[in-house]
């Protein structure tokens, strides 16, 4: 009996092995590999489980870029963009920015299967070095960040035949910059709406002192361009600030927005009539550049490039001090990057980008100062065809 045993095991294997993964995956990841000669777009599955399994890598239509880390040639390396939100979400259409290009591409999301987005098209950023893209929250206006020589922004609302561009809202920042500018002094990282849509809030980073001086920084800035209707400011207001990588705006907190900043580690700011800035210490910190927040815990998860230490923190919104309530090291050199959280009811799915592994690591959040390591989505597990660039950048999510 252990032939048919054996061949109806077999054959109930075989039915099962076609089981397209989109047909189970909750959702999709997504980042992009910066190629500078081609750059694509990698989607991967979300399983049930929370787990990654490979999806498709696409083309983007344009090139990538990458800083020049003085005094190196213009070569690809991880933190190529020195921005956050290279990649973002937008109800069901993925964007990532093509900084060798000057242009951001738009692809459609088919919820059914999520890791097989398709190109829509390709718009102009009316500047150089795109790094960052901002949407507000209702879906309907977006904005392209421009890093370079020609610095500032440009955005586009959305219409019936697609994205158009808003040209009385383009706005220069005339920053004394090159493309690609010279590493992360004085650049701008990230574009943020208010979730009230009230203001556009645009980050840029300070100068900071020559290694092993005793100099002081010289301070970034949050420049706040106030949205009245659908007028934008033609000035902003500046708000003092260190070397801010994004602003993540507090989810229980309007007007509370947390910055991932490697001058200390991270920096809380409140907007508004009176807007405030208090710098954050996280002991031991390097490179912290990146974070998102958790929707079950309220935490904020900062990411450290150079120590790959995750921390977690909490912000107290009146204080607006942060309190370190957990971490988790990653391991040498693992330089990790871009950092995305999804909410799933009782727990939450973070995943943080490994470029120089060209891997990426899950976590589950499951409450305050509690969160755990339980994928290795290693470099064997991407996409075929997907280009091993050295300049992998950018983690947006998407759930059906
Ligand atoms: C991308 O780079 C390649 C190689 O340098 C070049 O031939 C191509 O024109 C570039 N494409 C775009 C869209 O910039
Ligand atoms: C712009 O920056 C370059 C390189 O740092 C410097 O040589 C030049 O003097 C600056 N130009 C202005 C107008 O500040
Ligand atoms: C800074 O000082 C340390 C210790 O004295 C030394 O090892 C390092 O090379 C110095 N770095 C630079 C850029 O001068
Ligand atoms: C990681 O973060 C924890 C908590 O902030 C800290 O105690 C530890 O020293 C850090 N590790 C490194 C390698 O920076």
């Amino acid at each position: 009996m252990l032939a048919p045993l054996l061949f109806s095991l077999l054959a109930s294997l075989a039915a099962a092995a076609p089981t397209a993964r989109w047909q189970d995956s909750i959702g999709a990841s997504y980042f992009q590999t910066n190629g500078l000669a081609g750059n694509q777009l990698v989607a991967n599955y979300i399983e049930p489980s929370g787990k990654l399994v490979a999806g498709s890598a696409v083309w983007t239509g344009g090139n990538g870029s990458a800083t020049i880390n003085m005094p190196g040639p213009e070569v690809n390396h991880p933190d190529p963009l020195v921005s956050s939100n290279s990649v973002i979400v937008v109800g069901k259409q993925v964007l990532n920015v093509n900084s060798g290009s000057n242009t951001f591409s738009v692809f459609d999301i088919d919820a059914a299967d999520p890791a097989n987005p398709k190109l829509a098209g390709t718009f102009p950023s009316y500047g150089e070095f795109p790094n960052s893209l901002g949407a507000s929250a209702d879906g309907k206006t977006l904005c392209v960040l421009n890093a370079g020589k020609v610095n500032g922004f440009a955005c586009y609302e959305a219409g019936a035949s697609g994205w158009s561009h808003m040209a009385g809202w383009d706005r220069t920042f005339g920053f004394n910059l090159t493309t690609p500018p010279m590493n992360l002094p004085g650049t701008p990282s990230s574009i943020t709406f208010a979730r009230d849509g009230s203001a556009l809030h645009v980050a840029i980073k300070g100068i900071p002192p020559p290694a092993n001086s005793t100099a002081q920084l010289q301070p970034g800035s949050i420049y706040t361009y106030a949205i009245t209707g659908s007028t934008l400011a033609a000035e902003p207001t500046k708000t003092p600030a260190q070397l801010p990588f994004a602003l993540v705006e507090d989810s229980v907190n309007p007007g509370v927005f947390v910055s991932p900043d490697p001058a200390s580690g991270f920096e809380v700011f409140r907007f508004g009539a009176n807007p405030s800035a208090v710098p954050g210490t996280l002991d031991g910190e390097m490179a912290v550049c990146w974070t998102a927040q958790s929707e079950l815990t309220k935490s904020f998860f900062l990411v450290d490039a150079v120590t790959s230490n995750v921390t977690e923190i909490s912000v107290d919104p009146t204080t607006l001090k942060g309190t370190v309530k957990s971490h988790h090291h990653l391991g040498t050199n693992a330089a990790i990057t871009d950092v995305a959280i999804g909410h799933r009811g009782t727990y939450d799915l973070m995943y943080v980008l490994v470029p120089s592994y060209r891997a990426i690591r899950a976590f589950k959040i499951t409450a305050p100062g509690k969160f755990k390591f339980f994928q290795h989505f290693e470099r064997y597990d991407l996409p075929q065809g997907t280009e091993l660039s050295k300049g992998f950048n950018g983690q947006a999510l998407f759930w059906k």
